[in-house]
């Protein structure tokens, strides 16, 4: 049986990781993979999910399971922490998923679900697991323009002019906030005419918040899913914990569907579940009672906000400072974009064989694509980075 098995293609990010991994250079840099490093290169856990543990592991006296959407309690705080007021909580059918992939993936189940022939748009560029997981499921997908490679900011009119494309019931994939692979993001007045469009249309919005508090802060960076929220009558939110609690390895996710009434939410809760079941039974509960247990604690929801707030700033100051070295060593404005995008990545614009010649000659990861990842800097690397940059005539 195995024989009939072919090559699947690789993950771009993953393989990368791999490649890193095997370069013996010792002064190589990883700008690759989507993970946040503090000044000494290391990925730490945040105190306030260390405290938590500790108190789940001194206090927790069962581990049976839980339901099948998860906690439900972890789904309220959760609901709050994304959507704020901006929804009825009983409009709201929720499940804890195995990370934002998970919640990704029963997002798209639950389409295939309810329309099947519905085409799933995704920004053109997008996260690579968006397309690689719709292919899979056999769904159609196409593309709307998001990124102006000259400005390196968002092509706006493209963007409007392709989703007018969209037809009636069609889902439309935004990305909640600090856009990946780009960093660039739609202004609050862009998101209106966004959903102007999409209300026109009859397009379901889907949105990936995967990065909410790195970019303006936890609450501005839910404005745009928030705003979604509160106009349409149905949208799907798949929000993960991985970047913001660090919880990365606990694949801890949450898929939201917000639904006309409650009769309608019961009916997309049930599905919920039985998508759930179908998959992989339980959704993991390590990650999810880590964070229920610091939103629901004022003192470690501080304490979480605060380093995260540290977090959020010391990237602000690496886009900053690689922005100040590039415009010192060319002389130009023409790398200030790297300042104005917000979140872990900024897309360079450039070929892939700049970013071959960045990895080959100075040892420099970037995906493919040009995106960097803003998280593994730091003040020693980012004047190695500029000058690599400059180098190789980027
Ligand atoms: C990334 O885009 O690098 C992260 O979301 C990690 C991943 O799973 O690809």
């Amino acid at each position: 049986m195995l024989e009939n098995l072919t090559a699947q293609p690789a993950d771009k990010i993953l393989a990368l990781v791999a490649q890193y991994r095997a370069d013996p250079r010792a002064n190589k840099i990883d700008l690759g993979v989507g993970v946040y490093k503090d000044a000494t290169g290391n990925t730490p856990v945040m105190r306030a999910v260390k405290e938590a543990e500790r108190r789940i592991l001194s206090d927790q006296t069962t581990k049976a399971y839980t339901g099948l959407a998860g906690d439900p309690e972890f789904g309220a705080v959760m609901r709050d922490l994304v959507l704020g007021d901006s929804v009825p909580a009983e409009r709201v059918a929720a499940v804890a998923t195995p990370g934002g992939t998970g919640a990704i993936r029963q997002s798209l189940e639950l389409i295939r679900l309810a329309a099947p022939r519905a085409t799933v748009w995704l920004s053109n560029p997008t996260w690579p697991n968006h397309p690689s997981i719709i292919k899979y499921l056999g769904m159609n997908m196409a593309e709307y323009r998001y990124f102006d490679n000259e400005t390196r900011g968002v092509d706006f009119a493209g963007m409007l002019a392709d989703l007018e494309k969209v037809a009636a019931g069609d889902v439309v994939l935004l990305h909640g906030c600090c856009h990946n692979p780009t960093g660039a993001n739609l202004t609050y007045e862009q998101v209106q005419q966004v959903i102007g469009v999409m209300h026109k249309k009859a397009a379901v919005p889907l949105v990936d918040i995967a990065y909410q508090g790195f970019g303006d802060g936890l609450d501005k960076d839910a404005q745009i899913t928030r705003q979604i929220a509160s106009s349409f009558e149905n949208c799907l939110i798949a929000a993960s914990c991985s970047k913001n609690f660090g919880i990365y390895r606990e694949r801890t996710g949450i898929l939201m569907a917000v639904a006309k009434d409650a009769d309608q939410q019961a009916l997309a809760q049930q599905n919920l579940a039985f998508l759930n079941r179908q998959n992989y039974s339980f959704p993991p509960d390590h990650g999810a009672r880590v964070v229920t247990t610091i939103l629901k604690d004022p003192a470690l929801r501080a304490d979480w906000e605060a380093e995260l707030e540290e977090t959020r700033k010391g990237m602000l100051d690496l886009r900053q400072q690689l922005a100040d070295e590039l415009r010192r060593l060319t002389n130009s404005d023409r790398f200030d974009f790297l300042s104005a995008h917000r979140g872990m990545f900024s897309r360079l614009g450039t070929t892939p064989d700049k970013v071959d010649a960045l990895r080959d000659d100075h040892g420099i990861y970037l995906v493919g694509d040009s995106r960097m990842n803003i998280a593994g800097l730091n003040a020693e690397t980012v004047p190695v980075l500029a000058k690599a940059i400059v180098n190789a005539g980027i």
